[in-house]
């Protein structure tokens, strides 16, 4: 309720530890596996430039919304819109927005799994050393022998799963603070390193120039849809995870700048990721549009090649799990809460549950590389219309209600003292943001797809 003190999940030992979860949820295949190949596929610079711009005047102010509503309501996102429409006086069909988010989540998951399970599946073959000496086209090759396998695609993913609903079974505290401690940084730490051997490929330049350069006749409506959708992806918002983890945010923190922080950490592990993976691309030949096999065609190249690879190889994709898993975690938590909450169940067997049914969803996912990889709806295969469905149309729907909710239908004094920005004008400027901006922005980029503006079409 508004009022009590305390979720009945518990809570974030302090802010540093809210700030890292967050961070440890935005960061994650989005970062290193997804903005790379989608940057490819869509022309690079402007593409960037589009996304950079979503992040700040989109991203950020609903970052702060979720936080505040979550924190305001203390609990699943469901239940917390319930609790916040009743304060605000509103109609009760808001919080079929908590239900938009929570389904969103248990969609994305069951993808998010599978490509988990790819980079465990590296793991093992960068430990055996598979990648040294060979040569890129050897490399693209064991990519295509793991795609085209689904009993080892079912076998990581199943693996992948039961490791999240173990995590989020024990509840979010103690080993998650723990872990994201350290885990962040280590990442960080490779990613610099992989920056630091694309600067030696020779095609250094070629590849910043490929991320930063725009080069505006290469952007499409449905690109500037794909790089608001992967803005939300990569912040984790517009689907109640944010919003979930503000509810264990303890009241006498603020959550302004925080939400800055995390943002800004996503964005440039993001880069870095671009910087590392582009140059080793255009070095050998490679195809930057290949797609979602991208960073698992080019990033073993290095590590096949540089002294000491076998080693940063098997560092990397165990970060890569780990970042992965600290997502995956906040994609289910919403669902978990609210089975807690509603059925009164035990956490343990709300995660046996909806881990059940990610984890069976998935396998049309693993499929969809090989034997449905001929079924498709309007041409996309199970895998690619569960990305579009949930990242480009999903969560920028879910973010616009969200931005919608929190600027014009809660009441401002409830925001105002729920934020506690210290300051009338940010609050104000805040406010407008995700009253009139985000929404708008939202909304015409939707349209646009349609066709109606006939801008970048
Ligand atoms: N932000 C995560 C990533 O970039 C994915 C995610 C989306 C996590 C939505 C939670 C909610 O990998």
């Amino acid at each position: 309720m508004a009022d009590t003190n305390k979720s009945i999940h518990g809570e974030w030992s302090s802010r540093f530890a809210f700030i890292l979860a967050a961070t440890g949820s935005a960061v994650g295949l989005g970062n290193i596996w997804k903005f790379p190949y989608i940057t490819g596929e869509n022309g690079g610079g402007a593409f960037v430039i589009v996304y950079l711009l979503c992040v700040a005047a989109i991203g950020i102010p609903i970052m702060i919304a979720e936080t505040m509503m979550g924190r305001r309501g203390r609990q699943s996102p469901i239940n917390t819109l319930q609790t916040l429409t009743e304060e605000a006086g509103a109609n009760k069909n808001w919080h079929y927005l908590g239900w938009l988010g929570v389904i969103a989540g248990f969609l994305i998951l069951s993808y998010y799994s599978v490509i988990a399970g790819w980079s465990m599946a590296y793991v093992i073959k960068a430990f055996t050393g598979s990648f040294s000496g060979e040569s890129a086209s050897q490399i693209s090759g064991l990519f295509a022998d793991l795609q085209a396998s689904p009993i080892q695609q079912a076998f990581w993913h199943t693996l992948f799963i039961i490791a999240t609903m173990a995590i989020v079974a024990r509840g979010v505290q103690g080993g998650l603070e723990k872990a994201v401690r350290f885990l962040m940084p280590s990442l960080f730490a490779i990613l610099m390193l992989l920056v630091a051997y694309a600067m030696t490929t020779g095609s250094y330049m070629q590849g910043i120039e490929f991320l930063f350069k725009p080069d505006f006749s290469e952007l499409t409506a449905a690109s500037v849809l794909t790089a608001m959708g992967h803005a939300f992806f990569t912040l984790s918002l517009g689907m109640g995870a944010i919003m979930v983890y503000g509810s264990y945010l303890p009241k006498d923190i603020s959550i302004g700048k925080t939400a800055i922080i995390i943002a800004g950490a996503d964005t440039l592990v993001a880069l870095l990721a671009g910087i590392a993976i582009f140059p080793i691309v255009f070095a050998n030949g490679l195809e930057v549009g290949s797609g979602p096999g991208l960073i698992f065609e080019t990033l073993p190249i290095a590590f096949g090649s540089m002294t000491g690879g076998w080693l940063f190889g098997v560092l990397f994709f165990i970060l890569l799990v780990f970042a992965a898993l600290s997502s995956a975690i906040s994609l289910i938590e919403p669902a978990v809460a609210w089975c807690v909450e509603h059925y009164g169940i035990e956490r343990k067997h709300a995660c046996i549950g909806m881990g059940f049914f990610t984890w069976l969803l998935g396998m049309g996912t693993v499929l969809s590389f090989n034997q449905w990889s001929d079924v498709t709806f309007f041409g996309a295969t199970f895998f690619e219309s569960l990305d579009y469905l949930t990242a480009n149309l999903m969560l920028p729907l879910g973010g616009l209600f969200i931005a919608l909710f929190a600027g014009r239908i809660m009441l401002p004094k409830d925001s105002k003292e729920e934020l506690n920005l210290g300051n009338d004008m940010l609050f104000t400027i805040w406010k407008f943001l995700v009253s009139y901006v985000a929404p708008a922005a939202v909304f015409i980029v939707f349209l646009n797809v349609l066709g109606v503006f006939g801008i970048f079409s």
